[in-house]
């Protein structure tokens, strides 16, 4: 079941991406790793590298656990993109932002900073950590950092319990709380989990010169069709606050799948399409997948584009060209190999239904009716599987509704089992797991 472009690890655990960075036209993927278990234990950053974003060289592991800490989740930026304190030694080399994380009861959480060299070979962790000391016991991790240009500071966003606490350095070493933002969906459960992963990016809206700021939230528990998923923020950001455009309870949602968590925007791409990458599993059942020698992969690392329409901004997102173009078109319903791309443009009658099926099955992955207008209700559908093992809150029946205007474009990429569709131009995406047992079988297409 390993998939051929999504990354996953030779061996071992993974989860979230971390200091996703590209530098001198190289793309480094770091990663929540524990390479001697198949679940999630002490963790290390492993470390990846990628020309096209779809064939990685694992290179050796950059950060392990040790008595200050495991390295948990953070990001990378390059040292000359801002102004950094001497201490750090970083001259044209990296910072990579990470949390020293010590189990409890109750478990203490630091900021800490690591240094490396520009080509990311040696790393060295800051003789000075921690760089933002816990406030107390709670979730205070997954710092993001960016250079903000208008103030001239770093900004550091980071899970404060069940919001996001926002910080400010003018040198990426002292660092000052400025706010706090809390709304939105919040886990309903009387032990909440937090909110996780936070990213936090400008972007140019769509056909116009205005800016707004998106900010990203990993929700840990609570997602809306089932455990972990990421949801984002449409607003402005001042260098010391985040201002919700929409009402406090909009919720927006990078996919609407069970498998894209701990979402996280690539640092050096200053005026491309910010590029985002995330996990492709759920803390639901992710310790429980089947498996063999590895467990856990990342998605397919998409483009994001900010697009005006009858309900205001919105997120449009399609996979990176140069990934994607790696994936062979399928032609005809029996697909040559278990990696293939499927374009589908589907011009609904009036309460005309689609139904998208994989691998040979009966029961669709995927079903769309046109409700009226131009609105039109998806649903995603996940079978137990009678032939593996039963995992936790697996199965999956969840519709949304998507506003379309003309044509409902599919968009499915599908790698020996990992399935990630775009629908409707891309404006929603759902990604989810399979565990089939013909993993190259047949595809129908029903309307
Ligand atoms: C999200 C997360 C992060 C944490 C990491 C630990 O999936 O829980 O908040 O830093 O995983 O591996």
């Amino acid at each position: 079941m390993r998939p051929q472009f999504h990354f996953s690890p030779q061996s071992g655990w993974i989860n979230d991406p971390n200091g996703a960075i590209r530098v001198d036209g190289v793309y480094h993927l770091f990663y929540q790793a524990n390479p001697h278990g198949l679940v999630h234990g002490p963790m290390h950053w492993g470390h990846a590298t990628s020309t096209d974003l779809a064939n990685w060289a694992e290179q050796p592991i950059a950060l392990y656990p040790e008595a200050s800490g495991q390295c948990f989740s953070g990001s990378a930026v390059l040292a000359g993109d801002g102004a950094v304190a001497p201490e750090f030694g970083a001259g044209d080399g990296v910072l990579l932002f990470y949390t020293a994380h010590r189990d409890g009861p109750p478990s203490i959480e630091d900021q800490a900073v690591a240094v490396a060299d520009r080509g990311m070979t040696r790393f060295a962790k800051f003789a000075g950590n921690p760089v933002l000391p816990t406030p107390g016991p709670r979730d205070f991790r997954d710092p993001k950092v960016i250079w903000h240009e208008a103030t001239q500071r770093w900004i550091m966003v980071v899970t404060h319990g069940q919001s996001i606490g926002f910080y400010s350095s003018p040198d990426a070493l002292n660092w000052q709380f400025e706010s706090e933002f809390a709304e939105g969906r919040h886990d309903p459960a009387p032990n909440p989990g937090p909110w996780e992963c936070p990213d936090l990016f400008p972007m140019r809206v769509q056909g116009t010169g205005e800016t707004a700021w998106i900010l990203v939230v990993g929700l840990g528990r609570g997602h809306i069709s089932g455990g972990s998923g990421t949801h984002y923020f449409v607003g402005d950001f001042d260098g010391h606050t985040f201002r919700n455009r929409n009402v406090a309870d909009l919720e927006l949602f990078m996919d609407w799948g069970r498998d894209y968590y701990a979402a996280q925007s690539f640092s050096g791409m200053a005026g491309e399409d910010p590029l985002a990458i995330a996990w492709m599993s759920n803390w639901m059942y992710a310790n429980h997948t089947p498996s063999e020698g590895f467990r856990g992969s990342m998605n397919l690392p998409r483009r994001l584009q900010l697009a005006g329409g009858p309900e205001g901004l919105r997120l449009v997102q399609y996979v990176d060209p140069s990934a994607a173009r790696q994936f062979p078109e399928l032609a005809g319903g029996v697909p040559a190999s278990a990696v293939y791309r499927l374009r589908h443009r589907w011009v609904a009658p009036a309460g005309g239904r689609l139904a998208l099926a994989l691998f040979g099955e009966a029961d669709p992955v995927l079903v769309v009716e046109r409700k009226g207008g131009d609105r039109y209700e998806v649903t995603m559908l996940r079978q137990a599987h009678p032939a593996i093992e039963v995992i936790r809150g697996y199965e999956t029946h969840f519709s949304f509704e998507a506003v379309v205007d003309g044509a409902f474009d599919l968009d499915v990429f599908v790698d020996n089992g990992l399935v990630e569709i775009g629908c409707a131009g891309g404006r929603h995406w759902v990604s989810n797991l399979y565990f089939p047992t013909d993993p190259a079988g047949t595809v129908t297409i029903t309307s």
